[in-house]
């Protein structure tokens, strides 16, 4: 079975097509970064016109790439939540439209749930059970996964998610968006041992996050230390502080996650979304993994941010296991992982 995977959720077009039989058979991404760009964030509006604008052109791309016609396909996944109502809808629209003039089925897919399952396209995918970090803009989760659609939360950000964090520190830090690359890359030069911020919530027990404060110390200590400097000096403040920024954000989510690991016994741990590209967190993680003598999984670089790939696959599995849906659709800008159902 050969499915079409359609991601719009944010500010990523993101197609593919993924085999039941022979895998990943083609991806491509546009990203409307350069778009948003100049607003310092993502326009919703403008969001979902590009999405419009650029889906088909890219479905003929990615078919064209994978050396197949309409006729090879038998499956569309798209995603239909959680994200900007606007985008979805964008995807959703054009998906079911293909699905109905195609003759074939379509299935809803869950953001997170591509997220992820994302490792699973990499030649050693993780075997269930693993604890997942999903480390994304939106979300920050820590979850038991027992199986496609079993999922126990164990843990999540009770305020920012950890790559909202990095995009609203980013921004007081007069960097560009989005914030999580720009950010690491400024770290690299950065000193350190000149700051220390604080690991939030680490002294309590429970597997939940908080980077709100976080971010506002940040906000302080660049208040207080830039007072008077300007050009190099100015500079050098600005790489230190990401770098301690990031060392608080990483040494958080590798605390967290050795707790989970042993409270659940579970030794296998997969990061996915966004945040799981900076390599420092990998790093971190692949030290603490090795250390509870068990192992970690990421997806390649490029499908840890939005992308088709993923969700293609998180579909292809629906669509094996005989879901699919009815005439009627709508999207689910909010929707918990939680409220998904195993695969029969
Ligand atoms: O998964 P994703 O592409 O979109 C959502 O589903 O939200 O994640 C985007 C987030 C952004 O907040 C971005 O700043 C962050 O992931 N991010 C990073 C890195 N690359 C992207 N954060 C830290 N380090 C990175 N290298
Ligand atoms: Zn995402």
């Amino acid at each position: 079975m050969n499915v079409l995977g359609i991601e719009t959720s944010c500010d990523e077009t993101g197609v593919a097509v993924y085999s039941a039989e022979r895998g990943l058979l083609a991806h491509q991404l546009y990203s409307q970064v350069e778009l948003h760009a100049e607003y310092g964030g993502v326009v919703p509006e403008l969001a979902s016109r590009d999405h419009l604008r650029k889906l088909l052109p890219l479905i003929r791309a990615t078919l064209e790439q994978a050396q197949m016609a309409q006729d090879d396909i038998q499956g569309i996944a798209y995603t239909a939540g959680p994200g900007l109502a606007g985008a979805l809808l964008a995807g959703a629209a054009v998906a079911r439209s293909l699905a109905w003039t195609w003759n074939i089925p379509a299935v809803e897919v869950h953001h997170m749930e591509g997220h992820l399952l994302a490792p699973m396209l990499e030649a050693h995918p993780p075997a269930f059970p693993f604890v997942a970090l999903l480390v994304s803009g939106g979300h920050t989760m820590l979850v038991k996964v027992e199986a496609v659609g079993r999922y126990a939360l164990l843990g999540e950000s009770l305020d920012d998610a950890a790559g909202e964090a990095f995009d609203k520190t980013a921004k007081l830090l007069g960097l560009g968006y989005p914030g999580g690359p720009a950010i690491a890359s400024l770290a690299e030069q950065g000193d350190a041992d000149r700051f220390r911020f604080p690991r939030p919530m680490v002294d309590r027990p429970g597997l939940d996050f908080s980077f709100s404060g976080l971010k506002t110390y940040t906000l302080t200590t660049m208040q207080k230390e830039s007072a008077g400097l300007e050009g190099e000096a100015l500079a050098c403040l600005k790489a230190d502080i990401a770098r301690a920024f990031e060392d608080a954000v990483v040494d958080t989510l590798a605390i967290k996650c050795r707790r989970a690991v042993r409270q659940t016994g579970v030794r296998t741990l997969v990061l996915a979304g966004g945040v799981a590209a900076n390599q420092r967190l990998r790093g971190r993680m692949d030290e603490m993994m090795a250390d509870e003598g068990g192992s970690v999984y990421y997806p390649r670089l490029d499908f840890c941010t939005d992308n088709g790939a993923m969700i293609a696959y998180a579909g292809s599995q629906r669509l094996a296991a005989g879901e699919q849906m009815g005439m009627a659709f709508n999207v689910r800008p909010r929707w918990s992982l939680m409220d998904l159902e195993a695969l029969a």
